[in-house]
């Protein structure tokens, strides 16, 4: 079975962007793949170092991934620093990185823009941590958003240098999602992308109460008419994406049918948006929700997932080491 490989860090709630870039296919290829998913507290620390905000963040993102379907009886499901052959690989790919080419790496300087007081050295090599969890189980395949594209291109630099400076260990990863097209989820105020920490008016999270799905939907930018040259605004085209995501073919072909001829009523659209959102959250919210209250269960879960992928992550470490040549005795 090939092997795939992915995580989700423990920054905040889960929103649509998380549940559609990454989740759902997560879902899809537990049954076909041999899956290593995991929470990336680690990663989380660059940003978000406030302990008291760390275990919530961890236990809910574990829940959330069993209530959107994922089964941790079939994919080893764990947290990242359970796996200290992670830490050490890092170190080793840390000697394969260069750093005039992290520090052109877009998620990096939009940090940097971001927070400017807080450009760690973690924050730096935010990419080689990153590879170092693909890689630790030898990953072929990494379902993920859009915006991970240029980080997997990385993963494929340091397991091409590895491979050439000491011998062939790696293969190189590809990011991976069941359409094709790696996925982008628009932000509900058009302005970029749904993320986890900003405006939380525009992001539909997978805890989210019915009226707020509702309440944030009707808020939704929408345009009037169409564009000079007869196009769809992009408001509006982001607006079919999340249709075409939740919505039923009928449904979305009335009100393609209404754009078309001119008749369409966005208030409209956005109700029957926020209608259709609302079937899709509430049961994951709701799974969830009851997950999160069995703190044993999970810790069970944590603990079991963590176990399966130290044993792959062991045999990886044993062969790179006997590469470059620290295995003395
Ligand atoms: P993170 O925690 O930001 O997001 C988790 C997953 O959700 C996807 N995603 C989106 N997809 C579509 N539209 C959006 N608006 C959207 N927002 C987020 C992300 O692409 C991601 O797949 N660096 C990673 C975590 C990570 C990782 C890894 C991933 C650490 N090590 C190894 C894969 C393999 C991140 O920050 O994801």
């Amino acid at each position: 079975k090939e092997i795939v490989v992915s995580g989700i860090r423990s920054t905040g709630f889960l929103h649509l962007g998380n549940y559609f870039g990454a989740i759902r296919n997560y879902v899809k290829m537990q049954e076909a793949y041999n899956c290593y998913f995991f929470v990336a507290d680690w990663h989380s620390l660059t940003t978000h170092p406030d302990p008291k905000d760390l275990r919530g963040n961890v236990y809910r993102v574990l829940a959330e991934n069993i209530a959107s379907g994922l089964d941790p009886e079939k994919v080893s499901l764990y947290v990242q620093s359970d796996i200290p052959e992670i830490a050490e690989l890092y170190l080793l790919l840390n000697m394969l990185a260069y750093k005039g080419e992290l520090e052109k790496v877009p998620t990096f300087k939009d940090k940097v823009r971001l927070n400017p007081d807080n450009v760690n050295a973690g924050l730096l090599t935010y990419p080689v941590l990153m590879s170092a969890d693909i890689l630790v189980h030898r990953g072929v395949k990494v379902p993920v958003g859009k915006d991970q594209e240029q980080h997997l291109e990385m993963a494929r630099n340091y397991a091409q240098r590895f491979n050439k400076r000491y011998g062939q260990l790696f293969p190189e990863p590809v990011p991976f999602n069941f359409g094709d097209d790696l996925i982008r989820i628009p932000s509900l105020d058009g302005e970029g992308k749904m993320s986890k920490s900003e405006n939380q008016m525009a992001t539909l999270y997978l805890s989210d109460s019915d009226d707020l799905i509702i309440k944030k939907m009707s808020k939704a930018k929408s345009a009037t008419g169409k564009e000079e040259d007869g196009s769809m605004p992009e408001a509006v085209k982001n607006l079919f994406s999340l249709m075409d995501l939740v919505s039923t073919p009928d449904v979305i072909e009335h009100f393609k049918k209404t754009f078309e001829d001119g008749s369409i009523r966005y208030g409209d659209m956005k109700k029957q948006l926020g209608e259709d959102m609302v079937k899709f959250i509430a049961p994951i919210r709701e799974k969830a929700k009851s997950l999160q209250e069995d703190q044993t269960y999970l810790n069970k879960i944590m603990k079991h997932g963590a176990e399966k992928a130290r044993e792959s992550a062991a045999q990886t470490l044993h062969e790179a080491r006997k590469l470059i040549g620290i295995n003395y005795y």
